[in-house]
């Protein structure tokens, strides 16, 4: 398998952004992305001085996403970029991304996929045509023990899956800061670059993402109250939705951005015949299985007992910390992996589909009256 540095560019990312700079330090963590190239903000003072902060070659610091692949185009391919990053507001998402990979680049792409199910299949299909690769930033599914979770129930431990419950609570948006001047809180807010759903789109396909990911079923139905709690919103701040799984399992999503105090509280709970699990994102290195004959377990990271697909996604020995950024590193080094020949998994086109079909769900069941609403 060939093991050069690969060459990224990122659209968005710009001074002040948040993800962009979790992006690039996930993707230099295990020295397989250098960052070369880049459009980073609309604005042009502060495209440049993103450039310079990141000792970009200001040749390659483009005023704009089109002038981003012409540029990279016209360089010889031991020097254009292999993948662009998408790190922009939603709505810019599937216009990059389908010029990106028309343009014959690999794409690692920021959730939620896009605006609508229409534009993820627009993607799916440019991917499909390029033959490129399209991952999707679902972090939370790069975490060690969500791994491990996922593969003790994928191995039978718990038995028949009976019960998924998935919690994603954050405060941030308790207050109208998104009329007062908080960039993240104002794009998040405007249906034109956030899409349909407001914290649904959110977090809301955060945690739909982790709950289809470890219990290894897919959501056949939904029943959702969605609400929004701070006057004047466009967008719903606060979600509930009942969902049931195949093989009759049944399950509870909730998500806010209005529990006040609340910071990052992603948590999910499956439980089968014989028992169950729980692992929540701000205690990572922690996985609590609980038994219907025996005392309660606590896995921890690098600790005994771990599957080897767990193993492959550590960096320090026990008792050593990771967190937000290995995780974010993880589905960096799989991009990477399959770039380069090899196998490995990272959320991509197929759980885009599914998470936009699932806010499309949600919205219909809310605005329709009916009990349950089929995903399509
Ligand atoms: N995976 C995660 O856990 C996670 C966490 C936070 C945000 N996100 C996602 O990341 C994306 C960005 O969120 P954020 O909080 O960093 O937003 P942000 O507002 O902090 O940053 C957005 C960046 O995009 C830039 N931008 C806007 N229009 C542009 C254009 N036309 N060309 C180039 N750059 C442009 C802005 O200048 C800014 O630098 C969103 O899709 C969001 O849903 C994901």
């Amino acid at each position: 398998m060939e093991k050069r540095i690969l060459r990224l560019g990122m659209a968005g990312g710009g001074e002040g952004a948040f993800i962009g700079a979790i992006h690039r330090n996930a993707a230099g963590l295990d020295g397989d992305w250098r960052l070369v190239a880049g459009a980073f903000s609309g604005d042009e003072a502060r495209n440049r001085r993103s450039g310079e902060a990141l000792h970009i070659d200001p040749a390659r610091t483009y005023a704009n996403i089109d002038a981003l692949l012409t540029g990279e185009n016209a360089l010889p391919a031991d020097e254009r970029i292999d993948a662009l990053a998408i790190v922009t507001p939603n709505h810019l998402h599937a216009p990059m991304a389908i010029a990106a990979l028309d343009a014959g680049f690999h794409v690692f792409c920021e959730k939620p996929m896009a605006m609508s199910v229409v534009e993820a299949e627009a993607i799916a299909a440019a991917a499909a045509r390029s033959g490129r690769h399209f991952g999707l930033a679902f972090t939370y599914s790069g975490y060690p023990l969500v791994e491990e979770a996922r593969a003790r129930v994928e191995r039978g431990d718990f038995g028949k899956i009976r019960l998924v419950q998935v919690e994603y609570s954050q405060g941030w948006l308790a207050q109208a800061i998104d009329t007062e001047g908080n960039k993240q809180a104002e794009w998040r807010t405007d249906p034109a670059k956030a899409g349909l759903g407001g914290c649904l789109g959110d977090i809301g396909t955060h945690a739909y993402h982790l709950a289809e990911l470890v219990s290894g079923l897919r959501v056949t139905e939904v029943c959702a109250d969605l609400s929004i709690h701070v006057a004047g919103r466009r967008l719903d701040d606060d979600i509930n939705v009942l969902l049931r799984l195949e093989g009759g399992a049944r399950g509870v999503l909730k998500a806010s951005q209005v529990a006040a105090g609340d910071e990052n509280g992603l948590k999910i709970r499956v439980h089968g015949e014989h028992g169950g699990l729980e692992w929540s994102q701000m205690e990572p290195n922690s996985l609590t299985l609980r038994w219907l004959d025996r005392p309660a377990e606590t896995v921890r990271a690098a600790g005994p007992g771990l599957a080897p697909s767990t193993l492959a996604r550590l960096r320090t020995p026990s008792g050593h910390p990771e967190g937000y950024i290995e995780a974010f590193a993880n589905l960096y080094r799989a991009f990477a992996t399959r770039i380069r020949g090899g196998d490995e998994w990272f959320p991509s086109v197929e759980d885009g589909l599914r998470t936009m079909a699932f806010v499309e769900g949600v919205i219909a069941n809310d605005r329709s009256g009916e009990k349950w609403t089929a995903l399509g």
